[in-house]
């Protein structure tokens, strides 16, 4: 299960495997900000408060497009970012503006 934090609408969707965390968002009619899908705008950018576990680690883009403290916090590209396990994610949308 994941449960998914938008700008103004929240929902509670199965989390696929092989999904990244902002398909799984416009999947589940969540506004979730996007614009580039490849990791370079960072609108999708997301606070992950429980199953990071169950995520891929950071891709590339992610290393080069948030800096060593957001990743630590917990706070990833939502279009980089994919489940690759089964169990409970929530994550809400942050972009910077
Ligand atoms: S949609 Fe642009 S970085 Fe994810």
């Amino acid at each position: 299960m994941i449960e998914l934090i938008g700008r103004t609408k929240r929902a509670a969707a199965q989390a696929e495997t092989g999904w990244t965390i902002l398909e799984l968002a416009l999947k589940a009619d969540v506004d979730w900000g996007f614009s580039c899908t490849r990791g370079t705008c960072s609108r999708c950018r997301c606070l992950v408060s429980e199953g990071m576990e169950l995520l891929n680690e950071p891709t590339d883009a992610e290393l080069d497009g948030l800096d060593d403290e957001e990743l630590a916090q917990g706070y990833r590209l939502g279009c980089q970012a994919k489940v690759i396990a089964d169990g409970t994610i929530a994550v809400r949308n942050k972009p910077y503006f």
